[in-house]
């Protein structure tokens, strides 16, 4: 399999990264020195635009959104020219598909994914939906490369935006409930390094255990609350905080704002 990239930036960097030695990879950046530093790190090949564009049977636009066109205008030829046209794997935030398509010459195969910044590190959650051009055997190739970037999780385009809103800005709101949670340990006396081992630790634990148990994040937050005891002086103090509430707010604000409302 050849995967080409258009922007190596952080996300496009990132899922090269998941894809090293399971692809040939064609990287291409509008800074050259970025793609060629990333090519020396992965064994890849650095490259223009158009170069990713011919050799890929995978080509991911890594740019930011309000930049698509125009670098898909810059290989609109060479798509066009391709008797076998490449998969377009799209990581653009609030471009749905049929919006890509239209950036495209013909009507080609499309999977548009969401990923998110823990994918840099194997532990993304990425969602994605694909155009009925991608045959099954395709995104199964596919899906098998990407194994290494974190869960994906298969979602109905129109949903994406909204999966987005908790998948990809979520980590900044859970990093900052981390941070949160270390300040707190600190003003308590624990050494800040101590105090962010506790916090990231609890965070990760806990994920991992209502994943591997399907409890209920409510059912979880109950048995650990004894009558009477601490925690639930603890919880006492969020709800009056509206710690619940800011957090629906944030998921909505973010899901508002990629929508253009
Ligand atoms: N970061 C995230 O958490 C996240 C999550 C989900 C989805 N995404 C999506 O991922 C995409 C990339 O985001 P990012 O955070 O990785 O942005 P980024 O770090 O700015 O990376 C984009 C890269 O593309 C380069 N570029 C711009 N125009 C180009 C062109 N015409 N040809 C080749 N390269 C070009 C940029 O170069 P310059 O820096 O010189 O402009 C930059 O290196 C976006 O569409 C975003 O919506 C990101």
């Amino acid at each position: 399999m050849k995967c080409g990239f258009i922007g190596t930036g952080n996300m496009g960097g990132a899922l090269a990264r998941a894809l090293k030695g399971k692809s040939e990879l064609y990287l291409s950046d509008f800074v050259p020195e970025k793609a060629k530093a990333l090519a020396d790190e992965l064994g890849g090949t650095a490259c223009d635009n158009v170069c990713a564009a011919q050799n890929a049977d995978y080509l991911f636009i890594g740019v930011k959104p309000y930049m698509a066109k125009e670098a898909i205008d810059g290989i609109f030829s060479t798509l066009e020219s391709r008797a076998k046209a490449p998969v377009i794997v799209s990581m653009l935030a609030g471009v749905g598909i049929e919006k890509l398509e239209s950036m495209l010459p013909r009507k080609m195969p499309v999977i548009r994914i969401m990923p998110n910044i823990p994918a840099s590190s194997g532990n993304g959650t990425i969602m994605y939906a694909a155009n009925e051009l991608v045959s099954k055997p395709k995104l199964k190739a596919f899906l098998d490369a990407m194994a290494d970037s974190g869960v994906l999780m298969p979602m109905q385009e129109k949903l994406i935006d909204a999966g987005s809103a908790i998948s990809g800005c979520g980590p900044a709101f859970v990093a900052m409930f981390i941070e949160a949670l270390a300040d707190g340990g600190v003003v308590c006396g624990l050494s800040r390094a101590d105090a962010l081992k506790l916090a990231g630790g609890v965070v990760a634990g806990t994920a991992r255990h209502i994943a591997k148990t399907g409890l209920h994040p409510g059912a979880l937050k109950d048995a650990v609350c004894s009558p009477g005891g601490t925690t639930i002086q603890g919880v006492r103090a969020l709800e009056e905080k509206g710690f619940r509430a800011a957090t629906m707010d944030a998921v909505i604000k973010a899901y508002e704002k990629t929508i253009g409302k």
